[in-house]
C-alpha cells in the first residue's frame, strides 16, 4: 500500500498517554495530594476533604454519570467498598483506570474508548458533533453509558465531566500544549500514538474489550451487531476491497473492536514493541507491517476488516444509508474543514431520517467530503 493511503486524516488529538502508572506504586499518598493541587482552582473547597487521601483520589478518578457533580460518587464508592465488605480494593497502579473501566462496562467488559484534547473538546467542535451522532442514531444514544473519554488535559477532562461522562485523565509525558501543537508525523506525534497503542494494550490486560473511536466518528447504528463474532481484532477501513479476512484491505485504526485475550494482549505487545524495528513509521503503518508477518500469523490472530458499507468514511462512504453504522471523517485536513463536513453529515443522516426509509430506497448523496479533502 502506497504511503498516501495511510496518511488518511490529521489523526485525534491524542497524545501523551499514560504515565500514571509507575510513579504511583512508590508513594500513592503524595500522588493523591500532588494531583489535588493541580486541580486545586476547581477543587479548593474540597480540599479539606485530602485528608481522606485515597477517597478523594477514588472521586476525582471514578466516573460519573452524574453531570459532574462528585457528591453522588459518594454512592457508588460506597457500593464499590460494600461489595467488597468493606475490604481495600486491589490498589495497584492500574486502580484509578479499573475503577473507570467497571463503571463504565457492558455486562461482557466491553467499553467504548476515545480520546479528547482541549482543542476538540471546545463546544461546537468535534466532541460535541460526535455526541450529537450518539444521540440522532437509531438507538445509540444508550451506548453512550459505556463510553469512556481518556482526556489527555486538564480541559478536557472538566468538560467531560461536566458533561457527565465517564472520564479518565491519561498523565502523558508531553505537556498537553505540545500535544496539542502536534503535527502529523511530527517526532510528538509519533510518541503520542505509540503511547495510545500501549495504553489500549493495558485495557486488553485488565480484561477488557474495547471498541476503539475517533471521535471524529459519527455512530448512527450501533455497531455491536455488525462485528464478526469470531474474531480477536477488527478495524475499519480506509478503501475496503470486498473480504473482510483479506489482510491486503487498507486499515484505518481509528475504529476498532478488539476483544481482551491472551492472543491480541501479546499482539499488542509485538506491536508495541515492533515500533523499533520500523524507526520513524506510526503505529498505523507498522500495523501493515506486522500484520502477516510469522509472530502475528504464529499467535493466530483472527485480524477482520470491516465493510466500508456499514463502517464508512470521506475516503470510502458507506453506499447505502439503510446500512451505515459509522462515518470516519478521514480523508481530511484541518479542523475547521472536518467540522462543516462532519455538520454536513449529521445533516444528511437527520434528512434520510425524516424521509420515508423505510420503503422506498433513498437515493444516496452524503454531500461530503466537500470542504475535507487530502
Ligand atoms: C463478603 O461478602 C460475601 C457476600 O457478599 C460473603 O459471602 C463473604 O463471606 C464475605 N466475606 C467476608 C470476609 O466477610
Ligand atoms: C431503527 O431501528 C429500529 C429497531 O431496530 C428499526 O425497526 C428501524 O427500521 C430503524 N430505523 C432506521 C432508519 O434504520
Ligand atoms: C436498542 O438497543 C438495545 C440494546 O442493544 C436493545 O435492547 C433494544 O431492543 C434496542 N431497541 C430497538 C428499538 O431496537
Ligand atoms: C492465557 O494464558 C495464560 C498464561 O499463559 C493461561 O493460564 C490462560 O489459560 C490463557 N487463557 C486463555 C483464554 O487461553
Ligand atoms: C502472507 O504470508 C504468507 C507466508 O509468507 C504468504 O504465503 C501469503 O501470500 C502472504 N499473504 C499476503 C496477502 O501477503
Ligand atoms: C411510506 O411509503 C409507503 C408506501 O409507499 C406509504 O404507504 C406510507 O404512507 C409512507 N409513509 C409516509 C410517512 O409517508
Ligand atoms: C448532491 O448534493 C449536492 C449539494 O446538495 C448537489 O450539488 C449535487 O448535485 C447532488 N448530487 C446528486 C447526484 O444528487
Amino acid at each position: 500500500m502506497e504511503e498516501g493511503k495511510v496518511i488518511n486524516d490529521e489523526r485525534g488529538p491524542f497524545m501523551e498517554v499514560i504515565t500514571t502508572t509507575a510513579a504511583m506504586d512508590n508513594n500513592d499518598y503524595s500522588l493523591v495530594i500532588t494531583k489535588a493541587f493541580d486541580f486545586s482552582r476547581i477543587l479548593k473547597s474540597l480540599l479539606v476533604f485530602s485528608a481522606l487521601g485515597v477517597t478523594f483520589l477514588v472521586l476525582f478518578y471514578s466516573s460519573s454519570n452524574n453531570n459532574g457533580q462528585f457528591v453522588p460518587s459518594f454512592g457508588r464508592l460506597s457500593t464499590f467498598y460494600g461489595g467488597n465488605n468493606g475490604t481495600v480494593p486491589v490498589k495497584d497502579e492500574y486502580y484509578d483506570l479499573r475503577l473507570v473501566l467497571e463503571a463504565a462496562s457492558t455486562k461482557d467488559k466491553t467499553v467504548i474508548l476515545t480520546t479528547l484534547n482541549d482543542a476538540w473538546a471546545e463546544p461546537n467542535s468535534i466532541f460535541d458533533i460526535f455526541l450529537e451522532s450518539f444521540r440522532i442514531g437509531n438507538n445509540t444514544s444508550h451506548l453512550l453509558d459505556h463510553l469512556v473519554v481518556i482526556a489527555v488535559d486538564e480541559k478536557a477532562y472538566f468538560r467531560c465531566r461536566n458533561l457527565g461522562f465517564h472520564c479518565y485523565f491519561l498523565k502523558t509525558k508531553q505537556s498537553s500544549k505540545m500535544a496539542n501543537e502536534a503535527r502529523f508525523m511530527t517526532p510528538i506525534y509519533l510518541e503520542m500514538m505509540w503511547e495510545r497503542l500501549a495504553f489500549l494494550q493495558t485495557i486488553l490486560s485488565l480484561g477488557y474489550n474495547f471498541v476503539f473511536t475517533d471521535t471524529d466518528v459519527m455512530w448512527f447504528r450501533d455497531p455491536f451487531p455488525r462485528f464478526n463474532p469470531d474474531s480477536d481484532f477488527q478495524t475499519s477501513c480506509d478503501s475496503f476491497n470486498g473480504n473482510e479476512f483479506d489482510i491486503q484491505n487498507a486499515p484505518n485504526n481509528g475504529f476498532l473492536f478488539v476483544r481482551s485475550n491472551n492472543r491480541t494482549i501479546k499482539f499488542y505487545d509485538f506491536w508495541v514493541s515492533s515500533r523499533h524495528t520500523y524507526p520513524g513509521l506510526h503505529e498505523q503503518n507498522v500495523f501493515n507491517e506486522i500484520k502477516n508477518g510469522t509472530v502475528v500469523r504464529e499467535l493466530g490472530v483472527k485480524l477482520r476488516f470491516m465493510d466500508t458499507d456499514y463502517f464508512g468514511g470521506f475516503c470510502e462512504r458507506s453506499k447505502d444509508l439503510n446500512k451505515v453504522c459509522t462515518m470516519h471523517a478521514n480523508c481530511c485536513i484541518g479542523l475547521d474543514n472536518k467540522i462543516a463536513d462532519l455538520k454536513t453529515t449529521l445533516e444528511v443522516w437527520k434528512t434520510y431520517l425524516s424521509s420515508n426509509h423505510t420503503t422506498t430506497r433513498q437515493p444516496l448523496n452524503w454531500t461530503v467530503p466537500n470542504k475535507c479533502h487530502m
